[in-house]
């Protein structure tokens, strides 16, 4: 990535990748959660958990790019091996475990000069050696410490890597998580003279329509700022790749195409709850344009990918928002706000 990072650099080189790749076009614009978007597609968080490649990444062409998770405390992860492809699958399994350089760290990265106008989203999570009881407060100290950088923050209850983290998604822990969040939110907000940031919530796949609804409730009276479906799967089912390979790979959660289906339950669920009143972040599974529109039309007002994006190259962001183009005439729509839950 070094190499990679100084040619983009290059200011010649930089303004040539975002002709090739960004679409401009005020039918992809958007103001979700009071940000403005230029486009919809996203890149999930996972990617750059530090906050290292937020500049080059965004002359891809991507709308926003969500860094992290970012932890309290500096953690190295699980050993390695601890990513798989599957490429007959278009798939990754991964059991990274929150390998992050700590909120500190990444403070420091953000205090670069920031470049790029895509919106910058900062995932937050908990480190390993944190109680489950003591989350809140991490959550908390994460979020003030960020404060600065983050156009908005994800809080993260939903990754199968960290034992225990997505008991947080039960409404008890998740109420308590929120509210320290929201505190840290408002203390920042008051000493910097400037606006909160909104907070929005990841949740996993492997949720029961039961916990999607008691999340949606949550998400509502704790007015959220929108809920990001999904992140990876615990589930194996479905997999061309054959079953002892799988199982060769260990725990870790899956992404790309055999999330596609789910995914979009997931958000077509959320959206029934919510019925656009908070926003949803499509994402899981998202390879081509199609699987992007179908994602807004089940009520995705964003679209997030990571595992499209390593099957698909750096002109996958380019390539889905010209098909959402394509798909807007299709069906003679003029902005893409207005395909959202479209069925
Ligand atoms: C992830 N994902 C992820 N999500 C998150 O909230 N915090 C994280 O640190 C990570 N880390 C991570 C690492 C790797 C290697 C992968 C493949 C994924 C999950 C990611 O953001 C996304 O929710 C899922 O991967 C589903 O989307 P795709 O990959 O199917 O487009």
């Amino acid at each position: 990535m070094n190499a990679y990072t100084k040619l983009v650099a290059l200011p010649m080189v930089a303004s040539g990748m975002r002709r090739r790749y960004l679409v401009d076009d005020p039918r992809l614009y958007s103001n979700c959660f009071g940000l403005e978007f230029q486009n919809p597609v996203g890149l999930a968080a996972g990617f750059d958990k530090a906050g290292q490649w937020f500049n080059q990444l965004a002359h891809l062409g991507f709308g926003c790019i969500e860094i992290g998770t970012v932890t309290g405390q500096a953690q190295p992860g699980n050993p390695k091996p601890r990513m798989f492809r599957l490429p007959a699958d278009k798939a990754l399994i991964n059991r990274m475990g929150f390998n992050s350089d700590g909120c500190d760290y990444v403070a420091k990265q953000l205090e670069k000069k920031r470049e790029a106008s895509c919106v910058l989203g900062i995932n937050i999570g908990k480190s390993k050696v944190i109680p489950l009881e003591q989350a809140p407060d991490e959550y908390r100290k994460s979020l003030a410490k960020l404060f600065p950088f983050a156009d908005y923050f994800t809080i993260n209850v939903s990754s199968p890597n960290t034992p225990n983290l997505r008991e947080l998604q039960n409404r008890e822990h998740l109420v308590e998580i929120i509210d320290a969040c929201k505190e840290a939110n408002e203390e920042q907000a008051i000493s910097t003279n400037s606006k909160t940031k909104p907070i929005l919530l990841k949740i996993a796949p492997d949720l029961t329509s039961h916990q999607i609804a008691e999340i949606s409730e949550v998400a509502l009276e704790n007015s959220l700022s929108a809920v990001i479906a999904t992140n990876t799967t615990i589930a194996r089912e479905g997999l061309k790749t054959p079953q002892s390979e799988v199982e060769a790979m260990g725990a870790g959660g899956l992404s790309g195409q055999p999330l596609t289906k789910r995914s979009l339950q997931v958000v077509a669920e959320l959206y029934g709850h919510l019925q656009g009143r908070i926003p949803i972040i499509g994402v899981g599974g998202i390879m081509n344009g199609q699987d992007g529109w179908n994602m807004i039309c089940a009520g995705a007002n964003l679209i997030q990918l990571y595992t499209g994006f390593i099957y698909g190259g750096p002109s996958i962001v380019r390539d889905i928002n010209r098909d959402l183009l394509s798909n807007l005439e299709s069906n003679g729509l003029d902005n893409i706000s207005q395909a959202v839950g479209k069925g």
